[in-house]
């Protein structure tokens, strides 16, 4: 992925959100998400707003049993462009991002179209803790335990249309909260697609949270997909709007540079990106962390990473090698 030199510049104190504020926004997401999990209900009452985790949620019986990411390595290494290129930027500028309050528009071939608060997003869904491999596209991956639900579920509430052949996802678009969108690293919004069959799958998740907590800015917050059989960078953050869609949307990845990102982005470890091989990956798994993770061992990836006997069926037709 290209690189760019982004330096934020001096942050006004007015566009800092307080310790306070932060620590309270994420008790109460946190509190929600219990609320929700545990009781079935909406959102915390007073007595619960200082639980600062998920508490007791359900735990996804085909969650990996592999070693996993330790929280320290999966919150600090991080791809997030629009808080900075290097893998320490997002951690280092989370504060920018300010999610409270939060909605999320839908629009497009559905029936039931418009601007949904955060509340209205998750109040339905009980959330269950899934553990699912993440392979990034630049050859490591990470194994994490997140809290969420099924993307398919979220879209049947919003009544697809038989138009609706694909949909489209799309990251906040703010140069204050989201600071490296002032740099032209890729074309902002953040946009990503799936195919509708692709996005109504049981594994696609809506992820709200990490290791029983809520998401860490630099992790997506409040909300982010994660499509464990591709690459990370279709597992799009902080989401925004959803569209459904009926041609094949345009995704930011793919529209920076075609020939290296395709719209599927299926991990497929017998198509090289045309700058290096998908044939084997780094486990970041704590053992080995900053520049010793570079020169770990690495294992072979799979197919579909792992996934192709829940998905391989979906792209029967297809020659991978070209819908890469
Ligand atoms: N979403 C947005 N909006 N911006 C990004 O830069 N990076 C992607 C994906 N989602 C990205 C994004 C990439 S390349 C990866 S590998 C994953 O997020 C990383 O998720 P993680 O930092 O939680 O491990």
């Amino acid at each position: 992925m290209k690189k760019y030199l982004y330096r934020p510049g001096k942050i006004k104190s007015s566009e800092i959100t307080p310790e306070e504020v932060f620590v309270k926004r994420r008790e109460f997401l946190a509190a929600a998400g219990l609320a929700i999990g545990a009781t079935g209900s909406v959102f915390p009452t007073i007595a619960n707003a200082a639980v600062p985790d998920f508490g007791e949620i359900a735990k996804w019986p085909k969650s990996t049993v592999e070693k996993q990411t330790p929280w320290d390595q999966a919150t600090s290494y991080n791809n997030f462009y629009e808080l900075g290129t290097d893998k320490g930027d997002p951690k280092k500028n989370a504060r920018r991002l300010i999610t409270e309050p939060w909605s999320v528009e839908i629009d497009g071939e559905c029936n039931k179209p418009g601007t949904y608060t955060l509340e209205d997003i998750l109040k339905p869904h009980a959330l269950e803790e899934r553990v699912y491999r993440l392979r990034c596209v630049e050859a490591w991956s990470m194994v994490i335990p997140w809290v969420g639900f099924s993307l398919g579920d979220l879209l049947k509430r919003f009544e697809p249309t038989g138009n609706a052949k694909y949909v489209r996802f799309e990251t906040l678009l703010d140069k204050t909260r989201l600071p490296g969108q002032q740099y032209p690293v890729l074309k902002w919004p953040y946009t990503e697609g799936l195919r509708m069959d692709e996005a109504m799958h049981p594994l696609s998740l809506i992820a709200v949270g990490l290791y029983g907590k809520a998401l860490p800015n630099q992790n997506g917050a409040p909300l982010r997909l994660v499509v464990p059989w591709k690459y990370g960078f279709k597992s799009i953050k902080s989401i925004v709007k959803i569209s459904f869609v009926e041609s094949q949307p345009d995704t930011s990845w793919n529209l920076s540079a075609p020939r290296e990102y395709g719209f599927y982005s299926n991990v497929n470890p017998t198509v090289s990106h045309p700058r290096w091989s998908q044939a084997k990956e780094r486990r970041l798994d704590g053992d080995s962390k900053g520049l010793a993770a570079l020169f770990s061992d690495k294992q072979e990836t799979l197919m579909f990473n792992g996934y192709g006997a829940e998905v391989a069926a979906l792209y029967t037709d297809m020659d991978l090698s070209k819908n890469f």
